[in-house]
């Protein structure tokens, strides 16, 4: 059995920063990505100690993470479980519902997680100079080392509570489910577009065909980003404007989910 795993869905390469951050602070730690296990459920058995990461949708949690806890998740060896933590990102402290609709799913999967963190990372759906990215990149560092810390020692931490509690999730996973179509809104710059199927290969929920060399949008997106700003040519156009791409690092966050 694995000693330490920690299973990330990450849209544009925040989450994927925390993962590789609070890796780094443990001991032969494998980093697995959600959309990935989903592919090949045979990448993912449980280990002694899980963590998972995600960033906050809608102030809940995104669907990818919603289904890797419902089918994958629970259809493991969860018996076999030590300790179990859920770190969530967000651009603020404001988390709304998201670590009780997670508390949620993994109740009804058969489990419980003992410790729940959130760290504030740069907003991904706006466009931010470089330095002001590398500014929250850096406290984020800081609140990572005090987590690193707590996982160590396997504290304990319970998921942040929010008052209306049964309302206020209703009322989010009501808002997240609404806004499953962001790709409506998306249209390719012919004049742009290369064809080179990067933005199909990188979509964690399959909503991307390409026909006639070209990327044709589904009705299942989830809005994660990640097909607009992994784009070498910035060809895809939402309201048909060009966005500014988020770029962590300088650096475009792509992963490969298909050929
Ligand atoms: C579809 C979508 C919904 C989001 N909803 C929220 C939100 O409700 N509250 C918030 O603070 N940030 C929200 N964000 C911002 C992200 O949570 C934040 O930038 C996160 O760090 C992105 O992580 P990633 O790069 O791993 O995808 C949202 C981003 C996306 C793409
Ligand atoms: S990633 Fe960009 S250039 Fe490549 S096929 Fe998709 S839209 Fe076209
Ligand atoms: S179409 Fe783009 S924004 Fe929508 S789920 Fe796929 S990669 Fe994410």
């Amino acid at each position: 059995m694995e000693k330490n795993i920690i299973v990330y869905f990450s849209g544009t390469g925040n989450t994927l920063h925390i993962a590789k951050h609070l890796a780094a602070s443990m001991e032969d730690c494998k980093v697995l990505s959600i959309p990935q296990i989903i592919e090949n459920p045979s990448l993912f058995e449980i280990p002694d100690r899980l963590g998972i990461m995600f960033p906050v949708h809608f102030q809940s949690v995104p669907f990818v993470v919603e289904y890797f806890i419902s089918e994958i998740l629970s259809s493991k060896k969860i018996s076999d479980l030590g300790y179990l933590y859920v770190i969530t990102d967000s651009t603020s402290h404001v988390k709304g519902a998201v670590h009780q609709k997670c508390a949620k799913l993994l109740s009804l999967s058969g489990v419980h997680a003992s410790y729940y963190g959130h760290v504030i990372m740069p907003q991904n759906l706006t466009s931010h100079s470089k330095e002001d990215i590398q500014k929250i990149v850096s406290a984020a560092d800081i609140t990572m080392n005090h987590i690193a810390k707590d996982l160590k020692s396997e504290n304990i931490k319970a998921a942040s509570f929010i008052p209306l509690k049964r309302l206020t999730l209703a009322l989010w996973t009501h808002l997240r489910n609404t806004h499953t179509n962001a790709a409506q809104y998306f249209s390719i710059d012919e004049t742009r577009c290369t064809g080179c199927r990067r933005c199909y290969r990188t979509c964690p929920t399959n909503n991307i065909e390409m026909k006639s060399g070209s990327p044709l949008f589904l009705n299942h997106c989830i809005g994660c980003q990640s097909c607009i700003n992994s784009c070498p040519q910035n060809a895809i156009l939402k309201k048909n404007k060009q966005t500014n791409q988020y770029l962590l690092n300088g650096k475009h966050f792509y992963e490969e989910y298909r050929k």
